[in-house]
Formats: structure tokens, C-alpha cells, sequence
């Protein structure tokens, strides 16, 4: 069953261009209530850990430098069918496929730096916010 949260990060890149303000109003625009939010950097054992999934990936070492090299914006958000309805607002992984209008068809350069994530499942959506938050820090 879907659950109406889902987790997120604002990436190096989008933070490092100054795009919180835009991406955070679109996100409350489009209907998702903040339930956590911080301004944060992973060190490179955190980046390591959460993309433990992408280990055997090529692109493995360039992911968790990219996303140590600068804090980030992490956040869990709320919404009824919060997984899949933030991954339409953040659009396909590669900017070149995202839809118009979506967050990284306007912020993300490239199919590395993305800009922002999105939880792909309710499971995955728990244990990472989980990661990034403790209870008395959600809202
Ligand atoms: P995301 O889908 O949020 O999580 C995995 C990340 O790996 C993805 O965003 C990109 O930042 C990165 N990634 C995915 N595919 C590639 C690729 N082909 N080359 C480089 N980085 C990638």
C-alpha cells in the first residue's frame, strides 16, 4: 500500500547554484508539506552507505564525490501517493528526458548531477529518511 511520504535531497550542485528557494517553493507549490528539512553534508562513508546499491555501478566513485564534494538540502515530505507523484515532479534521471516543467528538466545539467532525489519506493522512502533523520526531527 502507499504510504504519503517520501524522501529527498537537494544535490551539490543544485545548492551550490543557489537554487533551494525555487526548488523548495516548487515542492510546497506542487503540494508536498515539509515534514524534516536540514542543510547538511554527507561524508564519504554516508554517500557510500546510501548508494551502497550502486556500488558495482561504473559511475560509483563519481556519484559519492559528487555528492560530498558540498552540503545538501535534506528533507522528508508528505503528500497521498508521495513516492511516485515526486518522481513526476522531479522528472527522469536524465535532465536530456525530463518532462518540461519538471525540477531537473529546469535545475539538473546532466544524468550525474541531477540536481535532486527522490525515494523510489515507500521501503527505500523510510530507511532514507531514517538515515538522514531521527524521529524528534520530523514534524
Ligand atoms: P538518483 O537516481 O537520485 O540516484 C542515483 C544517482 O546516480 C543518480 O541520481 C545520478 O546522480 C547518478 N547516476 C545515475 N546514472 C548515472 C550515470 N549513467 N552516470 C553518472 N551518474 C549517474
Amino acid at each position: 500500500m502507499a504510504t504519503n511520504r517520501t524522501f529527498t535531497m537537494l544535490k551539490p550542485d543544485a545548492v551550490e547554484k543557489g537554487h533551494i528557494g525555487a526548488i523548495l517553493e516548487k515542492i510546497t507549490a506542487s503540494g508536498f508539506r515539509i515534514v524534516a528539512l536540514k542543510l547538511t553534508q554527507m561524508t564519504t562513508a554516508d554517500a557510500k552507505a546510501f548508494y551502497a546499491v550502486h556500488k558495482e555501478r561504473p559511475f560509483y566513485g563519481e556519484l559519492v564525490d559528487y555528492m560530498t564534494r558540498g552540503p545538501i538540502v535534506a528533507a522528508i515530505l508528505e503528500k497521498d501517493n508521495a513516492v511516485e507523484d515526486f518522481r513526476t515532479l522531479i522528472g527522469a534521471t536524465n535532465p536530456a528526458e525530463a518532462a518540461e516543467g519538471t525540477i531537473r528538466k529546469l535545475y539538473a545539467a546532466s544524468i550525474g548531477e541531477n540536481a535532486v532525489h527522490g525515494s523510489d519506493s515507500d521501503d527505500n522512502a523510510a530507511i532514507e529518511g531514517a538515515f538522514h533523520f531521527s524521529g524528534r526531527d520530523m514534524f
